[in-house]
């Protein structure tokens, strides 16, 4: 046993020496740079090495353990690339300052994919414990400003308990009919309307296929199109929940810069010579929230046509549009059936119904149809039949109509009274699409530091997503 105690005096001052112990046999089939790794690893899940606290470099480290540097390093590689510590150049190495949530995960049961990183699971797998997983910002519900959360207390409960009890019994009746995997029919039919007034797309319900949210959408996607190691490109800074799916399918991820304009498509000759997918968020961008510019947009389906690519179209939230009408989806100037539009009703009714859909070109149908089966065979029947008879009632309508006033008004009631009480610590950008709005930090603040800051001060604790220091937001940068 080594106990780091009597390494405190050589080494970092701010690691709390006394709560950790590290022992390593020699003797054991097991690695040392995986015992190491365990010891670290077990320390932070406990609680003993807290977020932010700073560990010994690895020549200190491997000096006072009489191992090798490379010991050090290969532990302290594989902890990085799970999220549990981060490198900060010239400062050496930390615990990470958002472990919170996971550290709450591992004590209930070691549910979150972090605990199986351990097990003998596939190289996808793996690379998925870096990624943010989408269902936080849901659990995490009771944070201030939680962003892209509908206003649940304003769904209308009444009329879908009413269309619960309506459809409980009848199920039976829909069941003689069989059941499709692409979903309820007269569902699909009424969204392939609603789609064609609202988004120009002009589909049929045969192109329509109903998933369990746009992440099902993301994954089938994935599944269906990838072969391990093929590129796919995605908007940088970009949506982790797409992340997550494209790396599931052992794709090679290619971040394509985002300016004013949305992608910047000028550049992904140099970045990616032939992406088997592309994936943008066109009307709203995720996270920065600009719209991909109409030059943008046609010279998008040129390069897709010429490189014969995919493009994933997620248009998650255009139905929050404030001023003016939503530019046209993507999906409704392809001309070549190139484009995948995902819509999701997340946003405009609940993210707990975990419903959306796919409206795919022709050629897809088939196989997008064979891949679901073996996924899910089809979806959730009763769902479907109160969800059909809600939009064709015009629940929908009505509900999006009042919402979109609703969130406009706090959209600007956030605006004006923030204006002067976050004066020089955080410029909130005026977005007119969505439930969210980003915040620019001051060039020398970093993020981190005001995540850490925000969260510990505030009775409830604010999200705050970060990714880079002091950048300048893409608006002000000369655009593509
Ligand atoms: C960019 C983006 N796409 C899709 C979704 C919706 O995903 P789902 O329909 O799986 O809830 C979200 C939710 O926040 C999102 O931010």
């Amino acid at each position: 046993m080594y106990d780091l105690k009597q390494r405190e005096r050589i080494a970092t001052p701010s690691l709390d020496a006394r709560l950790l112990s590290i022992s390593l046999d020699t003797g054991s089939d097991l690695p040392l740079y995986r015992q190491l790794h365990q010891s670290v690893r077990g320390a932070i899940l406990e609680g003993r090495l807290r977020p932010g606290s700073r560990l010994p470099s690895t020549r200190v480290l491997a000096t006072e353990l009489e191992v090798s540097r490379n010991t050090v390093l290969l532990a302290y590689q594989q902890l990085e690339a799970e999220g549990y510590l981060e490198g900060r150049v010239g400062a050496g190495t930390w615990v990470a300052s958002n472990l919170a949530v996971r550290r709450r995960a591992a004590r209930e049961g070691d549910r979150s994919p972090r605990g199986a990183c351990d097990l003998p699971v596939s190289r996808r797998c793996r690379a998925l414990v870096d990624v943010p997983q989408p269902i936080a910002a849901l659990t995490d519900g009771g944070l201030a400003f939680a962003p892209s959360m509908p206003a649940l207390d304003e769904f209308p409960w009444r009329t879908w308990t009413r269309l619960a009890k309506r459809h409980a019994a009848n199920q039976r009746h829909v069941l003689r009919s069989g059941l499709d995997p692409a979903g309820y029919r007269p569902l699909r039919e009424a969204i392939a309307t609603y789609l064609g007034a609202a988004r120009g797309v002009n589909c049929s319900a045969d192109q329509i296929v109903i998933v369990h949210g746009a992440q099902q959408g993301l994954d089938l996607v994935a599944r269906t199109l990838l072969e391990p190691g093929d590129a796919v490109c995605i908007e940088d800074p970009g949506y982790p929940g797409a992340r997550g799916a494209f790396l599931a399918a052992g794709a090679n991820l290619v971040g394509v810069p985002v300016d004013a304009d949305g992608l910047d498509v000028g550049l992904l000759d140099r970045l990616a010579a032939d992406p088997r997918v592309i994936y943008v968020s066109p009307s709203h961008q995720f996270p920065l929230g600009m719209t991909l510019s109409s030059p943008r947009r046609h010279s998008l389906l040129r390069w897709a046509s010429r490189h014969s690519a995919w493009i994933v179209e997620d248009d998650y939230d255009s139905e929050f549009r404030y001023s003016g009408q939503p530019p046209t989806a993507l999906c409704g100037l392809d001309a070549d059936g190139r484009v995948i539009y995902i819509g999701t009703f997340s946003k405009t009714l609940l993210p707990t119904l975990r419903s959306g859909y796919l409206v795919l070109p022709e050629a897809l149908i088939e196989p997008f149809l064979r891949a679901r089966v073996h996924a899910d065979l089809f979806p959730p029947l009763l769902e479907q039949l109160m969800l059909a008879d809600f939009i064709v009632e015009g629940h929908l309508a009505r509900h999006v109509h009042r919402m979109r006033k609703l969130y406009r008004q706090r959209r600007d009631c956030l605006l004006a009274e923030s204006r002067a009480p976050l004066a020089g610590l955080l410029e909130l950008v005026p977005d007119e699409t969505g439930l969210r709005l980003v915040g620019w930090l001051p060039r020398e603040t970093d993020d981190r530091v005001a995540a850490r800051a925000a969260g510990s001060t505030t009775r409830t604790g604010v999200e705050l997503r970060g990714k880079r220091r002091g950048r300048d937001p893409p608006r002000r940068s000369p655009t593509g």
